[in-house]
């Protein structure tokens, strides 16, 4: 019933309503013109691609490489970007960014890297340096949709109980672990504007990019009432038996939140930061004078 493929798909539309046109057109104003060479983390079924290609981010004669952990996500990017004319030579990879970039490091180097709905899954003090000797000279990041702390799910149907939910599942996220590693921060937005600094980095342009979605006349757009039914079903997974929540209350909760779905009456906002920048010399280990 649930599929993290059509998740994914369906954020799109939420996705592009979000971004930040601010740190959009920094970016835009920072690459250099001509081809680049563009990594991707954490790409999943590699939306991004298209939506950089569509936008005309993606010059001909690039190369675009995008990793993903899960070799489903890839395979999937794979049957569905072979139906798209790109001007990118495209390199996808089943791949864990910790092990990649460990890898890669003084063998290849990028003049991009991307990483969408994705550093709030991480480590990111262990991992940006790490992300960052990646990079070649004068090269930038663009890192979006950076989970940053507040969830709003109205209109309230047990207001003091919808706040308990939301708290539990914040935690959740900072809580969580791979491999005995952080794996999660439920602040990660706000985080990485003292985190990049530390790592090296120059921040060019940072502001929010928040989800928000709500119906209209009883109705989604796009297939955004499946996007709403999996952010529930992310909530259903992570907290289900969880030793501070009612299990009936919560079950009640739910299915009350899913009939606001089908009603088109739930509206839901998360708050998300989206941040661009570049890198100090000393960091871009590739080329380091010592
Ligand atoms: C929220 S999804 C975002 C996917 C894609 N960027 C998008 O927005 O459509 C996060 C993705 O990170 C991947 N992921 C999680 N941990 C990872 C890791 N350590 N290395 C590589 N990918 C990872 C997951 O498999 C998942 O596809």
């Amino acid at each position: 019933m649930y599929s993290f493929a059509r998740y994914l798909a369906a954020k799109q539309t939420v996705d592009d309503r979000a971004l930040n046109g601010r740190v959009w057109e920094r970016l835009r104003e920072a690459l250099p013109p001509g081809p680049l060479d563009v990594l991707e983390i954490g790409a999943g079924t590699g939306t991004m691609i298209d939506r950089l290609a569509r936008r005309g981010l993606l010059a001909a004669g690039g190369r675009y490489t995008a990793i993903d952990a899960d070799a489903s996500n890839i395979a999937e990017a794979e049957r569905r970007l072979a139906g798209l004319s790109l001007p990118v030579a495209l390199e996808l990879e089943a791949a864990d960014v910790y092990d990649f970039a460990r890898h890669e490091r003084g063998r290849r180097a990028w003049d991009l890297l991307v990483a969408h709905a994705f550093l709030d899954l991480v480590d990111a003090p262990r991992l940006l340096p790490d992300l960052f000797a990646l990079l070649r000279p004068g090269g930038l990041f663009y890192f979006t949709i950076n989970f940053d702390g507040l969830t709003a799910l109205e209109p309230p149907v047990d207001p003091e109980f919808d706040e308990q939910v939301i708290a539990l599942y914040h935690r959740t996220m900072d809580e969580r672990a791979f491999g005995g590693q952080p794996a999660g921060d439920s602040r990660s937005g706000r985080h990485l504007l003292w985190q990049l600094p530390a790592a090296g980095a120059v921040i060019l342009a940072a502001g929010a990019s928040d989800w928000v979605v709500f119906g209209n006349g009883g109705r989604y757009p796009a297939d955004e009432a499946y996007f709403l039914r999996h952010i529930l079903h992310f909530f259903e997974s992570s907290l289900s038996g969880h030793p501070e929540l009612d299990p009936g209350r919560f079950d009640r909760w739910l299915a009350a939140r899913r009939a606001q779905i089908d009603a088109g009456e739930l509206i839901y906002v998360a708050h998300q930061l989206d941040v661009c920048g570049t890198i100090g010399w000393e960091q871009q280990g590739v080329y380091s004078s010592q």
